[in-house]
C-alpha cells in the first residue's frame, strides 16, 4: 500500500469528533455551521432533481453555472473569466485540490506551502510526488516576511499552495501580502494553486483580493472557490477552478478520471444562488459576523486570550500567556472530558515545529450553542492554572 496513505495517522479531528460524541459534548470542533443553508437554493437543487437532467452533465460543468462564476467573479471581484476556457466545476474544493496537485506536480518538484496547512494539503502534495518547502506562520497575526519566503523558496519552485483567507488561523491576507508573494512566485516560476474557499466568510468591511487579479498572476494561478463555504452548505461538494486555458486544460485533464463530473442538479442550484443579490451574501457575513462577536466577547469575559478572527468560521484563543501546564491538544482533550466542549488544536495544522499554545473554535454556530459552549467553559482556565 501506498505509505503516505497507509502510515496517516488518526487525525485529530477524528479523535476529537469521537470524543465529542461520547462526552456528549458542544461540537465547535467541525467546520459547519447548524443553520440548514438557504431555502430558495436548497428548494432549487430538490425541483431540479425531480425535473431536471439527472445524467452526466459536461465535464467542465454545467454551462449556466460556468456563466454564473464568470458573473458571480466579476461583479464581486473584478475578474473577467471566459466561462468556456477558463473555469471549471468540480466536486468540492478537495476535488480541485487533488486534480490541481496530480496535473502540476512532477515527482522531485518543490512545493512551497504555508503552515499551518490545511489537513489534506500535505498528503496530496507528497502522494503526487512533490518536495514540500515549509513557511511556518505564528499568531498572533500570521503573516509572512520577505525573509521568510526567501528561506523557503528554492530558485526553481514548481508548485506554490496558498490558502487566504486562512483556515485556521481566520487570517485574511490584503493587497500588501499578494504583492510580496506574488514577486517570488514570479522570480522562481512557480503556478500558484490559490485555495479561496473562504472568500466570502470574511468580516469588519474587508473585501476579498484574488491572487489571480494582481499584475502578472493571470498567467500563474489557479483559483480554487467551493459553494459549500459560499452558501454554508458544506456537505454540497460543488468547487469551482479557474484559470488560464493552458492550465485549465491540463487541469481538465485530471478532473477527467477522478470524478468527471459532479451532479447536476446541485450545480443548478448554485447558479441560482451566485446571481442572488448582494444583500444575501452580505447578509451572510453580517450574521456570521454577528456569531463571532457574540462568542469573542464570551471567551474574553472568562479570560480566553482571543486572537481576532478576520474570515473564516473559526477564532483561535493562544493559551501561551497564561502559563498553563498542558499543550493545546491537552488542553482540548480536557476540555471535551472534564467540559463538554469539542475544540481543535492548532498544532494538528503544522506538520514541523508546531505552535502548541493555540485552539480553535468553530463560532458558525446558534447562539443557543455558542451561549452553552461558553457556560460549560466557565471554570475551564481556573482549573488549569
Ligand atoms: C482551506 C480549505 N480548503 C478546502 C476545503 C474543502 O472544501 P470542499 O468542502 O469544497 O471540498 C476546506 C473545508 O473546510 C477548507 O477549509
Amino acid at each position: 500500500m501506498n505509505p503516505v496513505f497507509a502510515d496517516l495517522p488518526v487525525s485529530v479531528f477524528e479523535v476529537m469528533s469521537a470524543l465529542a460524541r461520547k462526552h456528549e459534548a458542544v461540537n465547535l470542533g467541525q467546520g459547519f455551521p447548524d443553520d440548514p443553508g438557504p431555502e430558495d437554493v436548497r428548494r432549487k437543487a430538490a425541483e431540479a432533481v425531480v425535473d431536471g437532467w439527472n445524467q452526466y452533465p459536461s465535464m467542465l460543468g454545467l454551462i449556466e453555472l460556468r456563466q454564473a462564476i464568470a458573473a458571480h467573479y466579476r461583479h464581486w471581484q473584478n475578474l473577467t473569466l471566459d466561462p468556456e476556457s477558463e473555469i471549471m466545476v468540480t466536486s468540492g474544493a478537495t476535488e480541485a485540490l487533488a486534480g490541481s496537485l496530480l496535473a502540476l506536480i512532477e515527482p522531485g518538484d518543490e512545493v512551497v506551502l504555508f503552515q499551518p496547512l490545511y489537513d489534506a494539503y500535505l498528503p496530496l502534495v507528497k502522494r503526487a510526488g512533490g518536495v514540500p518547502r515549509l513557511v511556518r506562520l505564528e499568531p498572533p497575526h500570521w503573516r509572512f516576511s520577505e525573509e521568510m519566503l526567501a528561506r523557503a523558496f528554492p530558485p526553481k519552485t514548481k508548485v506554490v499552495l496558498f490558502n487566504n483567507p486562512l483556515n485556521p488561523a481566520g487570517t485574511v491576507y490584503g493587497r500588501a501580502d499578494l504583492e510580496l508573494l506574488a514577486r517570488f512566485c514570479e522570480k522562481s516560476g512557480a503556478i500558484v494553486v490559490c485555495d479561496e474557499v473562504w472568500e466570502h466568510v470574511i468580516f469588519d468591511g474587508r473585501r476579498h483580493v484574488p491572487l489571480i487579479a494582481l499584475p502578472g498572476m493571470r498567467e500563474r494561478c489557479v483559483k480554487i472557490g467551493s459553494a459549500g463555504k459560499i452558501f454554508s452548505l458544506t456537505g454540497w461538494k460543488v468547487g469551482f477552478v479557474c484559470a488560464a486555458p493552458h492550465i485549465l486544460r491540463v487541469l481538465a485533464k485530471a478532473h477527467q478520471f477522478i470524478t468527471f463530473t459532479t451532479p447536476p442538479n446541485l450545480q443548478a442550484a448554485v447558479a441560482y444562488g451566485l446571481a442572488k443579490s448582494d444583500d444575501y451574501f452580505e447578509t451572510m457575513r453580517r450574521d456570521f459576523q454577528r456569531s463571532r462577536d457574540r462568542f469573542t466577547a464570551g471567551l474574553r469575559t472568562l479570560g480566553f486570550p482571543v486572537i481576532d478572527a478576520e474570515g473564516t468560521y473559526f477564532v483561535n484563543v493562544d493559551l501561551a500567556s497564561l502559563g498553563l501546564n498542558e499543550d493545546d491538544e491537552s488542553f482540548c482533550k480536557r476540555l471535551v472530558v472534564e467540559h463538554q466542549v469539542a475544540a481543535i488544536p492548532v498544532s494538528a495544522f503544522y506538520a514541523a515545529e508546531p505552535i502548541r499554545s493555540v485552539v480553535r473554535f468553530c463560532f458558525a454556530k446558534r447562539d443557543a450553542t455558542l451561549d452553552a459552549a461558553l457556560d460549560r467553559l466557565a471554570g475551564a482556565l481556573k482549573r488549569a492554572a
